[in-house]
């Protein structure tokens, strides 16, 4: 999988600036930690990555190939793939439908109602999720939907995975097992991953380096320690109050 790569993007919203000229580059197998306080344009730069905004400047490309202007179910079958930060499950399906049907429209042509279905068990089984496996989708609590969330992105066979705050919300308890949970997914499909939260928590312990956003622009990008040290990033910081509900 070639470097994932956004080259000065900036994104308007009648008005609202809410990108400005970011440019971030996401090699492969890395993990690349995305933070900033509410509205600074995190899930806008992810939505752009994924297609599912076009930027109003700049360019996204994956390797050699520039893919902003191609529709989102393109991105996903070139392997890149998003979770919602609030999750939109078919609801009436069950859980491994729901998987099921991510694998089917994913990267690796997986036809077969059956064969498909065999996928989703695997991974919500690794996901530590086969309790749920034959529940409808909306009797999960948040915290397995954004679960679910994270099943349907690796379903498609994704190389690059977005992930939309998905461990926000958690006890610190719960943050430990989702974080040692993702390494061991890691350690067996292996993939890059584009990790956003407002809060810095799981991103200083999972990438090796991180980006911080501000109102739209780049204020500070570097290692965990370099960044939680950078004055610039400590002022965004400051008098914000840590809030696990999305935005
Ligand atoms: N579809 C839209 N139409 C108009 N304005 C938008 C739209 N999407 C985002 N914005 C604005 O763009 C800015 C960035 O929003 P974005 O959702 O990307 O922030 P965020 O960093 O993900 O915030 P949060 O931490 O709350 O999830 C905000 O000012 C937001 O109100
Ligand atoms: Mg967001």
């Amino acid at each position: 999988m070639p470097t994932l790569r956004t080259e000065a993007v900036s994104k308007e919203f009648g008005g609202v600036q809410a990108l400005k000229g970011v440019t971030i580059s996401l090699p492969a197998g890395s993990t690349l930690g995305l933070i900033g306080p509410n509205g600074s344009g995190k899930t806008t730069l992810l939505n752009i990555i994924a297609g599912l905004e076009k930027p109003t400047s700049g360019a996204v490309m994956l390797g050699e190939t520039r893919i902003d202007h191609l529709p989102a179910n393109a991105i996903v079958k070139l392997g890149v793939a998003k979770t919602h930060q609030i999750p939109r499950p078919f609801a009436e399906m069950t859980t491994r439908e729901n998987v099921s049907v991510a694998v089917m429209y994913g990267r690796r042509r997986i036809k077969d109602t059956k064969r498909s279905l065999n996928e989703a068990d695997r991974l919500l089984s690794l996901l530590g999720m086969d309790a749920r496996r034959d529940l409808p989708a909306s009797s999960l609590t948040v915290q397995e939907k954004k679960r679910l969330e994270l099943a349907r992105a690796l379903a498609t066979g994704a190389e690059v995975i977005l992930l939309d705050e998905v461990f926000a919300g958690l006890s610190s308890d719960e943050l430990r097992d989702s974080i040692q949970l993702f390494r061991k997914i890691r350690g067996e499909v292996g993939f890059s991953a584009l990790i956003v939260e407002h809060v810095m928590g799981a991103v200083l312990t999972l990438a090796e380096r991180v980006v911080v956003l501000e109102e739209g622009a780049k204020i500070a990008e570097g290692t965990p320690d370099e960044v939680v040290h950078n004055e610039a990033v400590i002022r965004a910081y400051l008098g914000f109050e840590e809030n696990d509900s999305p935005g």
